[in-house]
C-alpha cells in the first residue's frame, strides 16, 4: 500500500533525477571539466572534493563527477573484494574502485537517475571495467541482497535522500559483518528558512543536508560502530553562494543583499568524511566450546 509519505519522498527523489539529469547535459554540453566548473547541482562542490589527477582511462568519469570528497582515499581496499557505491552518478568512484578490486573484486553502482546510469555505463565500457555492475534503484531500498559488500561508499548523495535513517539501515543489511563504509557528504547547521524551502538548493545538496551530529547519530543508530570524522571541509560563503545562486538568478538580488543572505549561511555548511563499518558477528559457540 503507498502511504502519503512514500509519494512524498517519491515526489523528493523525481525532482532531485530531474535537475541530475539537467546538470549532466549541461556538463556533457560543456564538454570536460564542465560540470565542475558552473552551478550546477554539487558542481562547486566536486571541485573541492580534492582527487589526484585522473588517469586517461577515467578522465570521462572524472569530468561528470559530482562528489564533495573522496570516500576510497580512507578506504584500504583488497584485490577481489566488493565495494557498494551509493548513487553512483557518472560512475568516477566505480572507475576508481574496479582499479582497487582488479579483475576478481567486484564494484556495484547503485543509482536512480538513468541518464546517469547511461553516462556510468560509457564510462564504465570505455575504462574495460568488466568487474563494475550498475543497479538501478534507489538508496533507501538497495536492489543488493544482505551481507555482499566489504566496503560501502556513498560520494555526496545521502543529503538528497528524503528518508536518510532508511538509508543508514540499508547501508548496514548490505555490509558483510566486519564490512567498513567511508561517506563523504554534506552537513549543514541551523540553515535559514528560505534556503531550506529552495527545491535547487535541495539538489545542490545544501538544503536537505542533516547537522553533522544527527547525521553521526544516525549512523549509530543504524547499529554500525566506530563512526567517526576523518575529513571536513567548511564551505565559505562564496563557495555557497556558487553552489545555490542559479536558483536565485531571477530575484534580482543585488551584490548587497547577496552578502547579506551569505551571512547567515557562513560556515554553517560543510562536506565531511565519515567512516565506520558493521560489527563483526561473534563466532557461534558449540557445546559451550566457542
Ligand atoms: C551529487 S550526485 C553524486 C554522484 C556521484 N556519487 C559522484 O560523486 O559524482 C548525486 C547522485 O545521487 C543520485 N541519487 C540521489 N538521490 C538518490 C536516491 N534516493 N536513490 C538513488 N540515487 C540517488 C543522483 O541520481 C545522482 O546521480
Amino acid at each position: 500500500m503507498t502511504t502519503p509519505q512514500d509519494s512524498s519522498h517519491d515526489q523528493v527523489r523525481r525532482s532531485v533525477a530531474e535537475q541530475y539529469t539537467a546538470a549532466l547535459e549541461r556538463s556533457q554540453t560543456r564538454g570536460a571539466g564542465g560540470c565542475c566548473s558552473g552551478p550546477a547541482p554539487c558542481g562547486a562542490a566536486a571541485a573541492l572534493a580534492g582527487y589526484d589527477a585522473p588517469d586517461e582511462a577515467l578522465s570521462g568519469a572524472a569530468s561528470c563527477s559530482f562528489g564533495c570528497g573522496n570516500p576510497l582515499s580512507f578506504a584500504e581496499v583488497l584485490p577481489g573484494q566488493t565495494v557498494v557505491d551509493l548513487g553512483s552518478g557518472a560512475g568516477y568512484d566505480l572507475l576508481v574502485a574496479a582499479q582497487k578490486v582488479g579483475a576478481e573484486g567486484r564494484v556495484i553502482g547503485v543509482d536512480m537517475t538513468d541518464a546517469m546510469l547511461e553516462a556510468a555505463r560509457i564510462n564504465v565500457q570505455n575504462a574495460g571495467a568488466h568487474q563494475v555492475q550498475l543497479r538501478k534503484g534507489v538508496i533507501e531500498a538497495l536492489p543488493i541482497a544482505a551481507d555482499q559488500a566489504d566496503w560501502v561508499i556513498s560520494n555526496c548523495v545521502i543529503n538528497l535522500s528524503p528518508d536518510k535513517p532508511k538509508v543508514f539501515e540499508e547501508i548496514a543489511r548490505v555490509l558483510k559483518d566486519g564490512g567498513q563504509f567511508r561517506i563523504s557528504d554534506i552537513v549543514a547547521e541551523d540553515l535559514p528558512a528560505w534556503l531550506k524551502s529552495s527545491e535547487i538548493a535541495y539538489a545542490a545538496c545544501v538544503a536537505g543536508a542533516l547537522p553533522e551530529a544527527l547525521y553521526l547519530q544516525g549512523l549509530r543508530d543504524a547499529g554500525l560502530q566506530d563512526v567517526q570524522v576523518v575529513a571536513r571541509l567548511t564551505y565559505d560563503a562564496a563557495q555557497i553562494r556558487a553552489l545555490i545562486e542559479s536558483d536565485f538568478a531571477d530575484a534580482g538580488i543585488d551584490a548587497a543583499q547577496w552578502e547579506a543572505l551569505l551571512a547567515q549561511v557562513d560556515g554553517k555548511v560543510a562536506s565531511i568524511t565519515v567512516t565506520g563499518r558493521k560489527e563483526t558477528a561473534p563466532r557461534a559457540c558449540c557445546g559451550g566450546q566457542c
